[in-house]
């Protein structure tokens, strides 16, 4: 199959260009640079989601197209970045949309990113696929993110959207974040940590996306593992497989302090689960948290 892919030089987009590359696809990257460092044989077009449509020798042969790029939500949110936040998602998407839909031979499957922060923070509410979302900023931009992603159902595209929940890898993203004050011992739940936090091993929500791109699947997955934990419960299991004490809560107020808004996003209750893709009949390989850290650190 082609595959166009933006977003590909971030922490998914780098698994999914390895493992969709491994099993025969052809690749195309979209990308803000087009000097990006791709695998041998995968095509690279210049793209900047928010300035206008991609060129279109990086979709016409596409037959799926995973939608990534954005601008990093992990920063303190300043009203610039607020604005590069959701632009680059709801306009990049939309110009994307628009642009797919204007060829002669449209993708036949679009799969796009999108957040468990639609969610908002709920307590112990079990969430799935079809709970509502919540009013929060980062609730409103995946709102909106995933409506542009949708009105591609419009032009006969099959359309994924994927809420990504805390993905773990022990290269980058937020383990790779906590593992410092960890390995010396001055790890800690944040605030009370009764907050439940929907995680999914990189692995797994690469092989979602290919499970997605691959079968005849539409409407949306939750792209968190099958059994979230509380920030408590993480806390501990990350301190066990690495020996090292977690004794030292981290205060919500020097969050706030340090994170401003964004500290919302770290301090969210998220119960959710993957009820669309197991009903799907995706199968997880590390469904429990003990399993995935145990594989990341290598203990
Ligand atoms: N990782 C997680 O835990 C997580 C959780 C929930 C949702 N997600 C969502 O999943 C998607 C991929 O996640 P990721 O962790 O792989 O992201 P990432 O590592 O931050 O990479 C995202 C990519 O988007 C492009 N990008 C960055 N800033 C941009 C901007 N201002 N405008 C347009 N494009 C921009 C970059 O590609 P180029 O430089 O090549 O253009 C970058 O490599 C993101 O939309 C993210 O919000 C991730």
């Amino acid at each position: 199959m082609n595959i166009t892919i933006t977003g590909a030089s971030g922490l998914i987009g780098r698994r999914l260009l390895k493992n969709l590359g491994a099993s025969g696809h052809v690749l195309t990257v979209l990308s803000r640079h087009a000097g990006t460092n791709v695998p041998p044989g995968v095509g690279v077009a210049a793209w900047d989601p928010m300035k206008g449509p991609p060129p279109e020798d990086g979709i016409r042969n596409a037959n799926a197209v995973i939608h990534l790029a954005g601008e990093p939500v992990a920063q303190r949110w300043s009203g610039d970045v607020k604005r590069r936040i959701r632009e680059s998602r709801v306009v990049g998407t939309r110009n994307l949309v628009q642009s797919l839909a204007r060829l002669r031979n449209p993708p036949q499957t679009l799969i796009c990113a999108s957040a468990v922060g639609y969610y908002g923070s709920r307590g112990d509410e079990v969430l799935r696929e079809d709970s509502a979302p919540d009013h929060t900023f980062l609730a409103e931009v995946c709102r909106a993110w995933e409506e542009e992603a949708a009105a591609a159902e419009e032009f006969a595209i099959r359309v994924v959207r994927v809420r990504i929940g805390v993905v773990l890898d022990a290269r980058g993203g937020a383990l790779q974040r906590m593992l410092p004050p960890f390995r010396l011992g001055l790890g800690g739940k944040l605030g009370d940590g009764k907050q439940w936090m929907s995680w999914i091993h990189l692995a797994d929500l690469a092989a979602m996306f290919q499970f997605a791109v691959e079968n005849p699947v539409r409407g949306v997955f939750n792209g968190v593992a099958p059994i979230p934990v509380t920030n408590a419960d993480f806390t501990q299991a990350l301190a066990r497989v690495l020996h090292r004490p977690a004794i030292f809560p981290v205060p919500v107020l020097g969050l706030k302090l340090l994170f401003g808004e964004m500290s919302e996003v770290l301090l969210a209750s998220q119960r959710i689960l993957p009820a669309a893709a197991e009903a799907a009949g995706f199968k997880f390989r590390f469904p429990e948290l003990g399993g995935a850290l145990s594989d990341l650190l290598g203990k």
